[in-house]
């Protein structure tokens, strides 16, 4: 089977002072999470799309999908204390109601990344039934300089090896469970990317490319950016 999770556990702490996490703010008309679920339910291969959120919002989430989406693939389950922990969570859930198999894949996704395409979606689901373990990736376009002392430079890597991470990330279900359960917590704590995970254990991570536009929302500014690409969509069309 194939299951999608939208990864809405965070509480948005580099967004500043705002009254709900970030996923939940306006982006145009509706909120940010309504916009990345619709990019999923336009594809058919998933059998569920779960969107993990903070238990405390929850009933909110489940409120706005109720208002904007009508699709009965969606579920709303509840995040993790990290977001690999709120990856888990989605593969528990699936392991506790529908069981676990061999082949099940998870196409992961950050909830506040609004802005993924149909043809990203599709290439980690081949990819991921494929090789099992996928990343989307942008090549880097500024030179990336290493400090691991945060004073001097250490490295200055080439730039053509250099990649931006992006998501989704897809994973076969049983194998990052595996990975994952393996880890001290000591590991748990540093290994905040689920690929890194899968990587460390041996994996190969297939490659699928990104967009320049794919952003994360992260700080005030990125929320005014994502704003200026609803607008230049509706006035071109
Ligand atoms: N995320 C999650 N569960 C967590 C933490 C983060 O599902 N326990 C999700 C966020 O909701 C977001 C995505 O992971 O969609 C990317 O993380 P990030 O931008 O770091 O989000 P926050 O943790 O919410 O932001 P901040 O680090 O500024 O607090």
């Amino acid at each position: 089977m194939i299951y999608a999770e939208i990864l809405a556990g965070g509480k948005g702490t580099r967004m500043g002072n705002v009254s709900m996490p970030k996923q939940y703010l306006p982006l145009s008309n509706k909120p940010v999470i309504v916009h990345t679920v619709e990019k999923f339910i336009l594809n058919a291969r998933f059998e569920k799309i779960f969107v993990a959120c903070p238990k405390e919002w929850m009933n909110h989430t489940e409120d706005i999908l109720k208002k904007y989406i009508s699709d009965d693939r969606v579920l709303v389950i509840e995040g993790g204390s990290d977001r690999n922990e709120t990856i888990m969570n989605g593969i528990r859930f699936v392991e506790k109601n529908y069981g676990l198999n061999d082949d099940d894949v998870l196409v992961t996704h950050d909830a506040v990344r609004p802005f993924l395409t149909h043809r990203i979606i599709e290439e980690n689901i081949d990819a991921v039934l494929e090789y099992g373990t996928v990343d989307t990736v942008i090549p880097a376009t500024d030179t990336i300089v290493e400090s691991s002392n945060h004073d001097f430079i250490t490295d200055i890597p080439v730039r053509d090896h250099m990649y931006q991470g992006q998501t989704p990330q897809s994973f076969n279900m049983q194998m990052i469970m595996k990975h994952y359960n393996d880890l001290s917590d000591e590991k748990k704590a540093i290994l905040t990317d689920a690929c890194k995970i899968c990587l460390l254990a041996g994996e190969k991570v297939s490659l699928v490319k990104g967009e320049i536009f794919n952003i994360k929302i992260t700080t005030p500014y990125d929320l005014q950016v994502a704003g200026a690409i609803v607008q230049e969509r509706i006035n071109n069309d």
